[in-house]
């Protein structure tokens, strides 16, 4: 965990008590202390037409204590409190914290086929040439298949379109250690001529499904209702805390505008660790949506109950396709830190903490908003942010948000007349 002072010190001094307890080499103290550590060639070898590079902040959670370990939590966000709010839903559920797991990292990789001209034969060839398509798919790519992952079995359902009925099979493939979108989308491409062969289709669409169902995290944790009457300094008392939480939940559990805006919250969170870690976080959130919708409705990806003690229980579960091999994370110099401060090495640990750092962020937002609101927790970054806009620096920023968020009068036209006055 970070000292008691750590909030109070500078970036530099935070940087280095961040690498002290991560055990950063001197390389990786100095990337954190030049606030990004792209290079121009790394960059422009990332993506196409480069022109520079876009720095956001990196903060560090703390007090994650997942499956009995702590974890430093590096994101990366631009929206203020965020990652103070993550860390206070942490720091609440201690000493136990957060209980978290994952199941086989097995990815999907979906190829299309059109004008098939008999589904139930081709359904049957698929499964007859099953282990030669496998094992096809699998000579792309020696190294995963060496360390237990590769291509396990292929499915096949008819599906009804308004162009006619096609055949969607799915090739699964175990990605152990990486996001395994590449590896995926080649297994699927190598094995799709002898598809074509056998079916007498068509292949069209050969990729991978961000929908990963077989690749899930789970995570829960509970806050005792002296811990939540705590958390508001006795402005609240516990037990009518739990219930409006409940009452939070039961909204977003049953209503899908309250729901989008519950997983906006999750995926504040977890989105700024998978940008940390050099995952796609695009590809979290398209799972994570469409997993909200698995029973047909949209749903919050959360669930919470009263336990006997009247305490809370959170859980949160959803599609987990991260790696900490292969693409940005091994690309990009400052994910490569990023994953030795949360000291995992690999992907089901990443999981894992992904996972309580969802439910950290949604159990954060309906505390706030189920007792004092959203906005006082957000006044004093916000009025920080506003003293900038108005032309504020240095020490002038902390002095005048201080006097607007006690005005509760917080806007460019008092930050200047602050400044000015
Ligand atoms: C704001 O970025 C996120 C929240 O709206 C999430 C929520 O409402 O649960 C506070």
């Amino acid at each position: 965990m970070l000292s008691k002072e750590f909030r109070n010190k500078s970036p530099q001094e935070r940087a280095e008590e961040v690498a002290t307890l991560a055990k950063l080499d001197a390389e990786d103290l100095a990337r954190l202390k030049t606030f990004g550590g792209l290079d121009e060639s790394t960059a422009n070898r990332m993506i196409e037409n480069v022109v520079g590079a876009y720095p956001l902040p990196l903060g560090i959670a703390d007090h994650f204590k997942v499956n009995g370990k702590e974890r430093l939590v590096p994101m990366v966000v631009e929206e203020p409190s965020v990652v103070a709010a993550a860390s206070h839903a942490a720091k609440l559920c201690l000493p136990k914290g957060f209980t978290a797991s994952t199941t086989q990292p097995i990815m999907i990789g979906q190829i299309q086929l059109v004008h098939v001209p008999d589904f139930r034969k081709a359904q049957a060839a698929v499964k007859k040439h099953k282990g030669e398509l496998l094992e096809t798919a699998n000579e792309k790519d020696p190294v995963m298949v060496s360390r237990g992952g590769g291509a396990v079995d292929l499915e096949s359902r008819v599906i009804k379109t308004s162009r006619g009925d096609m055949l969607i099979l799915h090739l699964l493939v175990n990605v152990q250690d990486a996001m395994g979108a590449n590896a995926v989308n080649t297994m699927c491409e190598a094995i799709s001529p002898k598809i074509e062969q056998i079916t007498g289709a068509k292949a069209r669409l050969r990729i991978l499904s961000n929908l990963a169902v077989h690749r899930t995290a789970k995570a829960h944790a509970t806050w005792t209702k002296e811990a939540l009457a705590e958390s508001t300094k006795g402005a609240f008392n516990g037990e009518a805390i739990v219930e409006a939480m409940l009452d939070a939940y039961a909204f977003a559990a049953n209503d899908a505008y309250r729901a989008c805006t519950a997983n906006k919250g999750i995926f504040n969170g977890m989105d700024a660790v998978v940008l940390a870690t050099g995952n796609d976080w695009r590809a979290m959130e398209a799972g994570g949506h469409v997993y909200a919708m698995k029973t047909g409705q949209y749903t919050t990806l959360t669930r919470y109950w009263k336990t006997k003690d009247g305490d809370l229980t959170g859980e949160i579960e959803l599609p987990m396709a991260v790696g900490v091999v292969g693409g940005a994370t091994r690309t990009h110099p400052m994910a490569k830190t990023n994953l030795k401060i949360l000291g995992v090495s690999s992907a089901k640990e990443l999981g894992e903490i992904l996972a309580s750092v969802g439910l950290a962020q949604n159990f954060a937002a309906m505390r706030a908003l189920a007792t004092t609101g959203i906005q006082q927790g957000h006044m004093k970054l916000h009025a920080a942010n506003i003293a900038v806009q108005a032309g504020a620096t240095g020490d002038d920023i902390d002095r005048i948000a201080a006097i607007m968020a006690k005005e509760k009068n917080v806007n460019v036209k008092r930050a200047k007349e602050l400044l000015d006055g």
